[in-house]
């Protein structure tokens, strides 16, 4: 079993499905509204115990009853909690409206997430325990470059969604193996609209890039490699929240387990592409025997 460390957000999806999502300054009546559990650290953390993996979440969530839930559902999928501490306050919120093609658009509100500044011992010692480290952006940047720097000098492999996209700092990326945008991080990240482009100025920083790509799948490109495009099953999405979490969770573990790069995105694309069939986020991610049904 591939030993999977999340450092990330924890959030209460609030999610509204309407027509079409309103815009600025309009009202548009929905069509149902459903309280989900979400963050991209915890969704990442369900998509990779669900794939197979064993897999401890570091990070934050608030004593309310979001709270509770949000524990319980990370429990119910096996991931180990024992790192995710309960701080005063609220939960993290995402405020999430999906619309009838199944594209979202997200409001986060950090919550506890926000109070994760820095890592104690314990969390040092966990990640130092795994073989590879997940890390988002919905924590505080000087947590996610503690975490990185803490894998890089015990030989832990990292990978980074670079999602909420910001200016990313050399003492984070100087620890990154791999980075996992969506083209449109990628484009903000490299100001190169074309994913080819944008993942070749991006190998300048780090030594792997995977830009995903939504239905079109994904581009891998590595230093003094060929860039291999590969597809995505083709699918259609009721609900694409989490699609890219569950792409990450899945790759982590199959990268883990020794499969090279085709064979793990092959294996993370099936997941993703089951999960956009179903509404939520962690409520959407698949099982190893569905994705590996999926995947041949
Ligand atoms: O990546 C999807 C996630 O982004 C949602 O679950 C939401 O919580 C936001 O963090």
């Amino acid at each position: 079993m591939t030993r999977i460390a999340v450092l990330g957000s924890t959030n209460m999806d609030l999610v509204a499905y309407t027509a079409r999502a309103p815009g600025r300054g309009e009202t548009v009546t929905g069509r149902e509204f459903r309280t989900v559990p979400g963050g991209k650290g915890a969704n990442q953390a369900v998509a990779a115990a669900h794939a197979g993996g064993e897999v401890m979440m570091i990070g934050a969530i608030g004593d309310d009853v979001y709270g509770t839930r949000l524990r319980e559902g990370l429990e119910h999928a096996g991931v180990d909690t024992d790192l995710l501490h309960t701080a005063e306050g609220p939960s993290g919120t995402a405020h999430i409206v999906v619309d009838d093609i199944g594209s979202n658009a997200i409001v986060v509100v950090p919550g506890a997430n926000g109070v994760v500044t820095t890592l104690g011992p314990g969390e040092i010692a966990a990640i130092a325990a795994s073989e590879i480290l997940l890390m988002q952006l919905e924590l505080p940047l000087s947590a996610v470059v503690e975490g990185a720097r803490a894998a890089r000098a015990q030989g832990v492999r990292t990978i980074l969604t670079p999602a909420p996209v910001q200016p990313l700092p050399d003492e984070l990326l100087d620890h990154i193996d791999l980075l996992v945008p969506n083209e449109h991080e990628a484009a903000e990240l490299s100001g190169q609209d074309e994913p080819h482009a944008a993942a070749q100025i991006l190998l300048r920083r780090v030594p792997e890039v995977i830009v995903t790509l939504g239905a079109k799948g994904c581009l891998y490109a590595a230093r003094g490699g060929e860039p291999v495009l590969f597809e995505a099953p083709s699918v259609t999405a009721v609900d694409t929240t989490g699609a890219g979490d569950t792409f990450v969770g899945a790759l982590a573990v199959a990268l883990g387990e020794g499969r090279p790069v085709a064979g793990a995105v092959a294996f993370a694309s099936a997941a993703a592409a089951l999960c956009v069939q179903k509404p939520g986020a962690s409520t959407s991610m698949p099982y190893r025997s569905e994705i590996e049904a999926e995947a041949v």
